[in-house]
């Protein structure tokens, strides 16, 4: 038992996807949540850099006493979690795209892949990919432009449906029936999404099988706890409103502090 809380990072407000997963299926737990907004997107940043932010948020993090820590972006665990495995005692979850059960699955034998350009240019993308998509045409996209948007709070505007007609027009003309999300912040996206790619394309994303996988690493190292009354604080270093606007429907603490 540890009744302390379950830390969490993004770049900015996308994990708040992974977020509300992880307390849907641990209502019991303490989380503690930052966003990195200052500095997103982190998808354009050099490898040095994500890993030096990776680390910023974690030391935050563990500062405050988290028990585990959840990279609730998928740019920086393909770039830093080795790191930050190798370097602090707690246990660490990442996200990473699924590709695995999109390329099991696809009959057509091709799927899209929607992710930063930090993550697609990863080491760990690249050996995941090569592993899974023997035998499959993997379609890989940079979203450049669709996380300051999102950021925004621009969900559902002209700018992010041009930008996703642009981005995923190439993939349906070539045939994909799966669409993997690998970026936090997309799941907002998948209305708009869904609406351009039509029923004949899955789209998968990994935040429930994120929370699964925190729960199961609580369990077996006996980290669980059962709080009655679990405090949720969030933190941006840019705009607290912009956060809140993603947490209309949760009773949490959001505030501005300047990380
Ligand atoms: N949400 C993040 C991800 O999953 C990062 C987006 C960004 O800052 O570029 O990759």
């Amino acid at each position: 038992m540890s009744l302390q809380p379950i830390g969490i990072f993004d770049s900015g407000v996308g994990g708040t996807s992974i977020w509300k997963e992880i307390h849907k299926l641990l209502p019991h737990e303490e989380t503690i949540y930052l966003a990195d907004s200052k500095n997103a997107p982190y998808g354009e940043k050099s490898a040095e850099e994500i890993l030096r932010l990776s680390i910023k948020n974690t030391e935050f993090l563990l500062n405050r006493g988290c028990k585990i820590i959840v990279v609730a972006c998928n740019t920086a665990t393909t770039n830093a979690i080795a790191y930050l495995r190798e370097t602090y005692d707690v246990p660490f979850i990442g996200i990473e795209p699924a590709i695995k059960p999109a390329a099991l699955n696809s009959k057509s034998k091709t799927i899209g892949v929607l992710a930063t350009k930090g993550t697609l240019t990863s080491a760990l993308f690249n050996t995941t990919s090569k592993n899974y998509s023997e035998g499959i045409t993997l379609l890989d996209q940079d979203g450049e432009g669709l996380v300051p948007l999102i950021e925004a709070g621009k969900v559902d505007s002209i700018e992010v449906k041009a930008l996703l007609m642009k981005y995923l027009t190439p993939m349906i003309e070539k045939g994909i029936d799966y669409l993997v999300l690998g970026c936090t912040h997309y799941p907002y996206l998948i209305p708009v999404i869904q609406d351009i790619v039509s029923d004949k394309v899955t789209i998968i994303d990994s935040g429930e099988a994120v929370a699964k996988q925190t729960k199961s690493i609580l369990e077996k190292f006996n980290l669980s706890a059962n709080n009655q009354r679990p405090k949720h604080k969030f933190y941006s270093n840019k705009s607290s409103e912009e956060l809140k606007h993603f947490l209309m429907d949760y009773e949490v603490s959001v505030d501005f502090l300047n990380f």
